[in-house]
């Protein structure tokens, strides 16, 4: 949610800023901006709207310079206006300011800043802080400048309550960046006679693989030839450069015409490195090697309590239900946001997991640290290395499926429940589950990316029926068992991507009031498997046929579906039900992108929404 980049080192600031900007616009796209130091003055461009609009909007020769700061914007405070964008810049001109987060307190600092003299452009709490710190700034003895600078921003924080990821510029030191975080996230990129700094690492992958992830409450100051890094008490800090291993290619369209429709695609591949390495060599079992936990440990847990947000959530109750199914532990799936004010009681042998594709999602991140405040292990479930969840959590399991950047969750979601599936084997090993039972579920699992690649086969006839049905504007997606969770990712694919209204139910909860949403107008989509809840579903197709719903029916290849039922039949191959959720989870994908195509919606990109949830 918004991104930053910042720049200093011998090249044009203005040129690898809105490039970066470019690959960090998943996180916010309402406005971009961006501000370069020159001769003593900031060079401004900031414009509501696409950062494409900003390039084509700006002159080169205007934002010219060597030290800079950009930002992606996904509105909080005021509304999407030129005015709103970042940067922004203090009332007497020496202070640019972008930020990433929300500051709560921002109300009662700009009264205080009003009897001060400080003047207003925008709605923003960014403008409040970045005034704020040009007061601390004024107010400073005449220490050298660049002390002076980095000794304000630390008594600015130290006044605001909230979240922030910010990066600053002062017109007195002309290559100088300060930069902090708490609660957003922030990295710096330490390159070759040049330092970026991103809220992510697809900004800068093109520049530098050595980065610094900065942890909450800590600041960088950053110079053309040197950063050093401090907390908001002044306490040296030594930096640690990881080395990260994505490529720059990952995080490229490659050809396809959207992230999303490429990141499709690219499952049966990323499937495939979310289980890399972690198979046992008897065959039988998941090995983990960054769970930080004994199976001795393990086997004492009796309850699991996995914590989640959007798509990543719905994988968690796909894990609940094979984790019951396959390890006979209960499971407790609660929403992150949710379970950190409900404080139910929970018991002493409980493990969390948190699940989170960005590992930034902070309704997810408070709910990890809410746990961990009452005592227990939290273990995480992430995609982005270094992420905040990654880093606090006590342990867990890295997705490995490369950068997501269609805003939409596809190839995290499946690497999601494979890691849930895979999980279930290794809890069902160390208790009931059979030595030969445990070969066959490898199987299933090492066969998971073909089932996928031959499930994608079905694109050309998806795309067909997506064109079909585009006009509709109300869906029901209908499953059970581990497929209802799979119903309700299809329900949000939908509606997140192509703006129809879409909601996913258990098939046979539909009879108890959604079925009064049914007529010709409203298609349902459901999830039909052989074994023994097909005539369930069949029963719940019959009574929408009989009310003249429309059935599109993705069934597994041995469903003898009885003729006329379905109007549209995709077909997916048989499979373990371990794996089951996630070859069902492919269609609809492929469904809710076609669809959104057709409707000519901005797939990567849909309205009011952003990658990454990092304010509340
Ligand atoms: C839906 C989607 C969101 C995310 C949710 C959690 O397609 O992407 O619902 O799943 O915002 O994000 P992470 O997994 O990054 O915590």
């Amino acid at each position: 949610m918004c991104g930053i980049v910042g720049y200093i080192g011998k090249q044009k600031a203005s040129a690898i800023i809105l490039e970066g900007l470019k690959r960090l616009e998943y996180r916010g796209y309402d406005s971009a901006g961006v501000a370069v130091l020159r001769d003593g003055h900031f060079d401004l461009a900031k414009k509501a709207g696409r950062v494409e609009g900003l390039i084509k909007g700006t002159p080169a020769q205007k934002i010219a310079g060597t030290t800079g700061i950009g930002h992606t914007r996904w509105a909080t405070h005021g509304g999407v206006t030129d005015a709103n964008a970042h940067p922004h810049i203090s009332s007497d001109g020496r202070i640019a300011l972008i930020h990433n987060g929300v500051i709560e307190n921002y109300a009662s600092i700009k009264k205080f800043l009003l009897t001060k003299g400080f003047t207003f452009l925008s709605e923003t709490d960014t403008e409040v802080l970045c005034n704020l710190l040009a007061y601390h700034y004024q107010k400073e003895p005449a220490a050298p400048e660049a002390s002076r600078f980095l000794e304000s921003v630390r008594k600015t924080l130290r006044h605001v309550e909230g979240t922030y990821g910010i990066a600053v510029l002062c017109t007195d030191c002309p290559a100088e960046i300060v930069a902090a975080r708490k609660g957003s996230p922030l990295i710096l990129g330490v390159g070759d006679g040049e330092y970026m700094l991103a809220s992510d690492v697809s900004a800068i992958i093109s520049r530098t693989q050595n980065v610094v992830y900065l942890k909450d409450g800590e600041i960088v100051h950053i110079t053309a030839t040197n950063f050093s890094i401090t907390t908001l008490d002044a306490e040296d800090v030594s930096p640690v450069v990881d080395t990260i291993t994505w490529k720059v290619e990952d995080a490229d369209l490659n050809g396809y015409a959207h992230f999303m429709e490429k990141e499709i695609f690219e499952q049966p591949a990323a499937l495939e490195n979310t289980m890399r390495g972690r198979f046992a060599e008897d065959g039988s079992t998941a090995q983990f090697g960054g769970l930080n936990i004994s199976a001795v440990d393990l086997r004492q847990v009796d309850r699991f309590h996995f914590l989640a947000c959007g798509s990543a959530w719905h994988a968690c109750l796909v894990a609940e239900h094979l984790i019951e199914r396959f390890a006979r532990v209960p499971v407790e799936v609660d929403y992150a946001s949710e379970f950190r004010y409900r404080n139910m009681p929970l018991g002493s042998s409980t493990l969390f997991f948190t699940v989170s594709q960005s590992g930034e999602t902070i309704d997810t991140l408070a709910a990890l640290r809410e746990a961990k405040r009452k005592g227990y292990k939290v273990l995480a479930i992430a995609n982005v290395v270094g992420s905040t969840i990654a880093r606090e959590a006590d342990g867990g399991v890295y997705q490995h499926v490369g950068p997501e950047i269609g805003v939409a969750s596809t190839k995290a979601f499946t690497s999601q429940l494979l890691v849930g599936a895979m999980l279930a084997l290794y809890l069902g090993r160390m208790r009931d589950m059979s030595f030969s039972d445990g070969v066959e579920y490898v199987k299933a699992l090492k066969g998971v990316p073909d089932l996928v690649r031959r499930t994608l086969e079905t694109a050309p006839k998806i795309k067909e029926i997506a064109r079909r049905y585009a006009h509709y504007h109300d869906f029901l997606f209908l499953g059970r068992l581990s497929l209802f969770p799979v119903a309700l990712e299809g329900a949000l694919k939908l509606k997140e991507i192509s703006y129809i209204h879409a909601e996913g139910y258990p098939a046979a909860e539909m009879k108890h009031g959604p079925i009064a949403l049914i007529s010709e107008s409203c298609p349902s989509v459901f999830f039909v498997p052989s074994g023994e809840m097909f005539n369930k579903v069949v029963s719940s197709m019959q009574e929408i046929k009989a009310r003249k719903g429309r059935i599109i029916a993705v069934a597994t290849e041995n469903c003898d579906l009885p003729a006329g039922l379905a109007d549209e039949v995709i077909r997916i191959p048989e499979c373990h039900e371990a794996v089951l959720p996630i070859v069902a989870t492919v269609p609809v994908q492929l469904l809710s992108y076609y669809i959104a195509e057709e409707l000519k919606r901005d797939v990567d990109k849909p309205r009011n929404l952003a990658k990454s949830v990092t304010v509340e």
